[in-house]
């Protein structure tokens, strides 16, 4: 079998056959500012409107509670301007999560906030042993993890991630520093496939890209300044930056709906939907495991 056949004919690790129903973990940006400058997008003497960030991320959150998912929330912690992204709290597959370790000390105690969050939620946490940044770099895609190396995530946390989830670990190393995340690259759509910005990929990985996604959804620069592809789809809806109109368009060309949101004021920290959103992911229950037989 090819690995794209494996990606297509597998359940998905949501183990939601549906659109509706996810779970989501977000973290109000009760705190957000600009503080520090770890990512090109972020001017620390620049200025942020942090009434306009929590507003725009209250509207992300009923998006999602419109379209029927769960939204849970950590409480944010004072001192973490950077907390409400929450998709850098852990990788959450099958009822399993492994707890992240920032490269930069700005945000180490994000870190332990999350891992306890998840703890007390009754996911089984696992240590981090490495650099890895959660699901800002690793993403899961039918029986797959995608994980992005070269800017955070290091190469060595993708051997562990492999040992974590017993699923086959895709590296993809990223070229390009304003996407310094592979959630800032490359958005999954289902459970089968993706979309994403070829030139923020080494030529070895844009070569790995085609092979598993061949129908894959192509964006272009100017979505992905806009950070276009730090969007959520649920296999149905994709919440997405207003701003990129380009890829709406391609997307809903595809059979997608999409959502457009404004998300200007947590763009200046680099950050877009899909920053502010971990998925939850229970592991799949016996009845689902029947159906995806
Ligand atoms: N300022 C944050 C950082 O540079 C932004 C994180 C965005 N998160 C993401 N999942 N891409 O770490």
């Amino acid at each position: 079998m090819t690995l794209h056949a494996a990606v297509a004919g597998r359940p998905t690790p949501d183990g939601s056959p549906t659109p509706s129903g996810r779970r989501y973990l977000m973290c109000r940006p009760t705190y957000f500012a600009v503080e520090y400058a770890i990512n090109p997008w972020m001017d620390p003497t620049g200025d942020v409107d942090p009434a306009l960030a929590v507003r725009q991320w209250e509207t992300l959150r009923q998006v999602y509670r419109d379209l029927g998912h769960t939204v849970e929330e950590i409480e944010p912690v004072p001192g973490l301007p950077d907390m409400v992204f929450a998709a850098n709290g852990a990788t959450v597959v099958d009822g399993r999560a492994l707890a992240v370790q920032f490269r930069d000390p700005q945000r180490a105690d994000e870190a332990p906030a999350y891992a306890h969050w998840l703890d007390r939620a009754g996911f089984e946490v696992h240590e981090a042993k490495h650099v890895n940044e959660g699901e800002g770099d690793i993403l899961p895609v039918g029986d797959l993890l995608l994980a992005g190396t070269g800017f955070r995530t290091s190469h060595a946390a993708h051997a562990h991630l492999q040992e974590v989830f017993g699923r086959p670990v895709v590296t993809l190393r990223l070229v390009d520093p304003r996407f310094y995340h592979l959630d800032t690259a490359l958005c999954v759509l289902d459970d089968r496939t993706v979309a994403y910005l070829p030139a923020a990929f080494s030529p070895g990985s844009q070569a790995v890209l085609r092979r598993l996604f061949p129908d894959a959804v192509l964006a272009t620069e100017s979505d992905a300044r806009v950070l276009g592809l730090n969007a959520v789809s649920d296999g149905r809806h994709v919440v997405l930056p207003a701003q990129a109109t380009g890829l709406s368009a391609a997307l809903r060309d595809r059979g997608y709906d999409t959502i457009g949101v404004d998300m200007s004021e947590l763009r200046k920290a680099g950050g877009g939907p899909k920053c502010c959103t971990l998925v939850l992911r229970d592991r799949p229950s016996e009845r689902e495991r029947e159906a995806t037989k």
